[in-house]
């Protein structure tokens, strides 16, 4: 695997020090406008909504806005609304009464925020979007996110090269998982990796014994650790009964060690398992082997970028440029994307070389 991405993320880490040295010369006025060169008071209260705190990242996200929004001299609001849509919306309402000056959002359902966010953008408010999609509003102003698509093509991609490190030849039993289907990045994680494994499909090298090769079969309502395991049980006890299953394809992290349990219950030899986010748990798992693969997104990284993005609507520079755009169903929306970086226990150490927390789980 390529480590091209710990250089495009070191180039955005410098990016971020060139903006924050220039970012302290907010106006001084209290009206919040994106590119029209107002700014935003120096203090100003930032909203930042996130869809639940069911994995690693959105802990993560919370701790990191906080301390990040504060070292810049924002006032941060930040809330989780617990995988229920009207809560969120609540949520964002509430922060925009509060006067809060930009609004950042995850959403829970990519689809469900347009009236809210139009009041935000009916209140001069910018709306950032972070880690996910909002889609069909024109009420958003950028997305900062790990390119949900790659990211599925890096995991389909893990899951060939652990079958292949496991076992020289296929073909290779599998099995197909996704995250939450109302999660905008769900379905991408689920394109990217298929685009990935279908060709191998097609070719019999990768045999979905189930035959449920659909992402509205793979999914796992809510991100929801114990449906998968529920989901897993129900494949092993039904496909595979006699037969060994040697691979499964797993959005996240969560998901990966719900099928790991069912597989050891079920009396399987270990699978190979891709992943996502890097949780602690995990880490040690494919230090010890056990999952082969996890793909981490720094929290830390996206979080500066979202700041940094802040900083520059601070300074009155608008949003800053960028060539990547997504339509969201409305608008081309303006896309500020890192790369994540696949983990194995081969490149563990290198990759968490400047992550203590992650570092000290490899031993
Ligand atoms: C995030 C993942 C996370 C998942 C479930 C996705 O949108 O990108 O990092 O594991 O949501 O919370």
């Amino acid at each position: 695997m390529k480590m091209r991405p710990i250089g495009l993320i070191a180039l955005g880490a410098v990016a971020a020090l060139t903006l924050g040295a220039c970012s302290g010369g907010g106006r001084g006025s209290d009206s919040a406008t994106s590119g029209s060169g107002g700014g935003i008071a120096a203090g100003a209260t930032v909203g930042v909504s996130l869809p639940w705190l069911g994995t690693q990242n959105w802990k993560e996200a919370q701790d990191m806005f906080k301390s990040q929004l504060e070292a810049a001299g924002f006032k941060p609001i930040i809330q989780a609304a617990d995988q229920k849509v009207p809560q969120q919306q609540q949520q964002i309402e509430s922060m925009i009464s509060q006067g809060a000056k930009v609004i950042v959002a995850a959403p829970i359902d990519g689809t469900q925020l347009g009236s809210v966010l139009a009041k935000a953008k009916g209140a001069g408010v910018p709306v950032i979007g972070y880690d996910r999609l909002l889609s069909n509003t024109d009420a958003v102003d950028g997305v900062v996110q790990f390119g949900s698509v790659r990211t599925g093509e890096m995991q389909g991609q893990s899951l060939l090269d652990g079958l292949k490190a496991k076992k020289a030849n296929g073909p290779y039993n599998i099995e197909l998982f996704g995250g939450g289907p109302a999660d905008p990045n769900a379905p991408n994680f689920f394109t990217g990796a298929m685009s990935v494994l279908q060709p191998k499909i097609d070719d019999g090298t990768l045999v979905v014994v189930s035959g449920q090769k659909q992402f509205s079969q793979a999914a796992t309502l809510d991100w929801d650790n114990a449906k998968a395991q529920a989901r897993m049980d129900s494949l092993l006890s039904g496909f595979y009964s006699n037969k060994k299953i040697d691979g499964v394809l797993s959005p996240n992290d969560g998901i990966a060690r719900a099928i790991l349990t069912s597989a050891k219950q079920a009396g399987q030899a270990t699978p190979v398992v891709t992943g996502l986010d890097a949780e602690n748990d995990s880490v040690s798992l494919v230090w010890q082997g056990t999952q082969w693969s996890t793909t981490y997104k720094p929290t830390d990284k996206l979080v500066a970028k979202t700041v940094e993005i802040i900083k520059s609507l601070q300074a009155g520079k608008g949003m800053p440029s960028t060539t990547v755009k997504t339509n969201n169903g409305k608008i081309d929306v303006p896309i500020y994307q890192l790369d994540p970086i696949v983990v194995t226990k081969d490149n563990a150490k290198e990759v968490f070389a400047n992550d203590p927390t992650r570092l000290a789980l490899l031993k």
